[in-house]
């Protein structure tokens, strides 16, 4: 993993509760410890109150923690004041879910907002770099319009353009799609994807959509009441929720899909973890022909993660060799997690032994 462009050191922030501010204190944040890797999309997930927003504040550097201690680009931003912060804080662009565009100025004028403020002058020289930007968003042809005049998606690119204008190596989107329908949402989230990979820019999503996270982010921590609850690549932490908040940003996804996981007819029911090429092999009809098992899928989930294809089935086996067939799955490098063994089995089988018994 590549070093943390932004690191949380036992991070917490609390606010003063009640009209007022006389109340006990109410913990946002508690104890935060996060890695964000340089270059990577990281994408931050909770529901409404675990902390998101005030952890974007801590983040961009318009408040500071109670204690503990936050790393920006190699500083250490409880050192930093004054015009010092003001320039860290220029190294993080902003992208926010209502655009925060100015109605008065034209989408160029938006663009060159932060480079005027930034102290350019050379007006040839704004010229050049917000039509550079504006191409970079897909929106060359806008530059002359008012944001009244164009769809949430185009005004999201103007959003970015300007968020991007100062050359930041980090970009922090704070709920960038959710004022967007699904397919403007996935447009996006693809030039997103593309100045991630052509500029090496480290993006943070934060988010309380799993969809958005699945879609482009490389790893994943999940907030809930102020806390980590998990973090990994998304992979494992996408099909493999330990923590009930993240199963609950899961299952809010796809869907209640567990709902006959233990109905099998007798034999052994599994969770089987398809990811990337195994997903379109016919592993389960060789099984059938190979080891003499029938099989019935009870429920699971399609899809993709980033560009990858996984399936998550779940899977009644009856008849046959069971253990041979879960063997020669785990062989092949499917996980498998066992939803209910057969009333007369042996002791459950573990992952590691259904490997042995190849
Ligand atoms: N400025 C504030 N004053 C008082 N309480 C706040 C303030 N900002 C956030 N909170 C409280 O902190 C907690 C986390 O809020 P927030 O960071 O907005 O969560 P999220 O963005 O995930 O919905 C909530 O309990 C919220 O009421
Ligand atoms: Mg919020």
């Amino acid at each position: 993993m590549a070093p943390p462009i932004i690191s949380l050191r036992h991070v917490t922030k609390s606010y003063a509760s009640g009209v007022s501010g006389r109340g006990r204190a109410n913990v946002a944040l508690d104890a935060i410890e996060l890695d964000i890797p340089q270059g990577d999309i990281f994408g931050i997930i909770g529901a409404s109150g675990a902390g998101k927003s005030t952890l974007v504040r801590l983040i961009n550097l318009l408040e500071r923690p109670d204690s503990g201690a936050i790393r920006v680009n190699g500083r250490d931003s409880g050192t930093v004041a004054g015009g010092e912060l003001l320039k860290l804080r220029r190294e993080i662009g902003m992208v926010f879910q209502h655009f925060n565009l100015l109605s008065a100025k034209t989408v160029a004028e938006n663009v060159a907002f932060p480079l005027k403020l930034a102290g350019v002058r050379d007006k040839a020289q704004i010229a050049a770099r917000v039509s550079e930007l504006l191409g970079r968003v897909g929106l060359a042809d806008h530059a002359a319009k008012y944001p009244r005049q164009l769809s949430g998606g185009q005004k999201q690119r103007v959003g970015i353009a300007r968020a991007l204008a100062c050359r930041p190596p980090i970009l922090l989107c704070d709920e960038a799609t959710s004022a967007l329908d699904p397919e403007t949402t996935r447009s996006v989230l693809a030039l997103l994807r593309e100045l991630n990979r052509e500029l090496g820019l480290t993006i943070v999503l934060i988010t309380h959509e799993m969809d958005v996270v699945r879609q482009i982010c490389h790893r994943v921590a999940v907030l809930d009441h102020g806390r980590i609850a998990e973090t990994g690549a998304v992979e494992d932490v996408f099909l493999h929720p330990r923590h009930p908040a993240t199963r609950a940003l899961v299952r809010k996804a796809f869907g209640e899909t567990d709902a006959h996981d233990r109905l099998g007819g007798g034999g052994h029911v599994v969770r089987l973890t398809f990811l990337g090429a195994a997903t379109h092999s016919p592993l389960l009809s060789h099984l059938a022909r190979e080891q003499g098992v029938e099989f019935a899928i009870l429920g699971g989930k399609l899809g993709t993660i980033r560009d990858e294809p996984f399936a998550q089935l779940n899977v009644a086996f009856t008849g046959g060799d069971q253990r041979a067939a879960l063997a020669r799955l785990t062989a092949a490098g499917i996980v498998v997690d066992t939803l209910a063994e057969p009333a007369n089995a042996a002791p459950p089988l573990a992952r590691r032994e259904f490997a042995d018994v190849v």
